[in-house]
């Protein structure tokens, strides 16, 4: 069997066998399938579809690609979260010591940014010196010392995603169901847990526009989360603006920080709320707690009384970075040129395109264009004004982070015109939409 012959089959929209899927993945692993063939494959099966069977069996392929981690000699249960991707969607930097700090072991295997939505490894790799390039035996050890750990795909750890990830990023065939189920799923199955949460993003930042897409995709992951014998739960929340108050690397990171300093202000409320909302449902699944409202208020005392900052602490200490920052989050933020997004008009904030938020911050470094692009960790965006903010003309909308003129030229106006403004205050749009167990 050559490659071009199975990317014919599905070019031609014919249905793989689990043999050719099989092929595939270890054409990825051993690299005898070249990058432009791997991209070629994607692309196909993005236009042809793959059907219910030909998406298990890519899932499995690709969650014993490479080794399925045993933490059976870990004491506490074993739980994670991860997120179809959105914008300023931050959560796990919060979420992981947090949950450590219920109980909670948390073998967090996450990813880079990808298409117009960040990533939680290159937030981490914001903090100078922090290593999400763990051996098994590195990424044990830590979970071990301090209750989590968070690394990225490696050689032994969900491979063939690691480079199918970087190429879906480059070649844009992120938004499609089997590939994002075969993608999250094949790494969580593989952390040995008892229970994942899905936060499956909804809404015009996340790869999944609308609710009905949105519950399909949570659908299927709660349904091969079960078959694999993981205590699986998706929440869908909101995307249709960014989550919380800033989008980009270091901002996101220093966002997450005061917040686990106890430092709350209104624009970053939303962060806070769905970060416990998640883990609450984490501590429910592993039966840490009995009910949502123990869980609830369990996860606000560890953030009140320091405990997921200490968490989060040790871990950087652990990982490389230097924990100074849990003192001075500031420390993160580089000089940059602050430009503030005036409105072009009055009245009340309906919609943001969130897309061309992240778009356009990705646009000047802040994301990947090629797959070996040096991440710019200063640029990015704070958010003022969220959706049902009265504004004025002329009032600021939220403040570019760049490095020059001529960055701030290229994105401004995509900035500006993606807020419509209407004189009606539009509803309000809930944060949690809807649970899928
Ligand atoms: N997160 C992942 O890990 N993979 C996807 O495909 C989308 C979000």
């Amino acid at each position: 069997m050559r490659p071009q012959e199975i990317i014919a089959k599905k070019r031609d929209g014919e249905i793989l066998s689990q043999m050719e899927l099989n092929f595939f993945v270890q054409g990825v692993c051993d690299e005898s399938w070249a990058d432009y063939q791997i991209s070629a494959m994607l692309m196909a099966m993005f236009t042809r579809g793959l059907n219910h069977d030909e998406q298990t069996f890519l899932t499995q392929n690709m969650l014993h690609s490479g080794e399925v981690l045993d933490f059976s000699d870990i004491e506490m249960p074993k739980a994670d979260k991860h997120s179809t991707g959105g914008v300023g969607d931050k959560t796990s930097l919060i979420i992981a010591p947090l949950a450590a700090a219920c109980g909670l072991a948390v073998p967090m295997i996450s990813g880079r940014g990808l298409g117009h939505t960040g990533g939680t490894l290159d937030k981490l790799e914001s903090i100078s010196g922090y290593n999400v390039n763990l051996t098994t035996a590195e990424f044990t050890r830590v979970i071990k010392t301090c209750g989590f750990a968070m690394c990225g795909q490696t050689p032994e750890i969900a491979p063939a995603d690691k480079k199918i990830y970087a190429l879906r990023d480059a070649t844009a065939t992120v938004p499609y169901i089997p590939l994002i189920v075969a993608s999250i799923m094949s790494k969580k199955m593989a952390e040995g847990l008892d229970a994942l949460v899905l936060d499956v993003k909804t809404g015009n930042g996340a790869f999944m526009e609308n609710l009905k897409k949105s519950i399909k995709l949570a659908e299927a992951m709660v349904e091969t989360g079960k078959s694999c014998d993981v205590a699986t739960q998706a929440v869908i929340s909101d995307m249709s603006q960014p989550l919380g108050k800033f989008v980009g690397n270091s901002l996101e990171v220093f966002e997450c920080l005061n917040i686990l300093r106890g430092e709350i202000d209104p624009q970053t409320t939303e962060t806070l709320e769905l970060s416990i909302e998640l883990t609450a449902r984490m501590l429910v699944l592993t039966k840490l707690a009995d009910t949502l409202e123990t869980a609830t208020k369990r996860c606000y005392e560890k953030i009140s009384n320091g405990e997921a900052l200490e968490k989060f602490r040790h871990n950087i200490n652990l990982q490389g970075g230097n924990p100074i920052i849990c003192d001075s989050p500031e420390i993160l933020l580089e000089t940059v040129l602050k430009i503030p997004v005036n409105s072009l008009l009055t009245g009340f904030i309906c919609e943001i395109d969130t897309k061309t938020v992240g778009n356009a911050i990705c646009e000047i470094g802040g994301g990947r264009t090629k797959i070996d692009d040096v991440i710019d960790f200063a640029v990015g965006y704070e958010c003022i004004k969220k959706i049902g903010d009265e504004i004025r003309e002329g009032e600021t909308l939220g403040i570019l982070y760049c490095r020059n003129k001529s960055q701030s030229q290229l994105i401004l106006g995509k900035l500006k015109n993606a807020y419509q403004i209407s004189e009606e205050k539009p509803t309000n749009i809930k944060l949690v939409q809807k649970i899928i167990s």
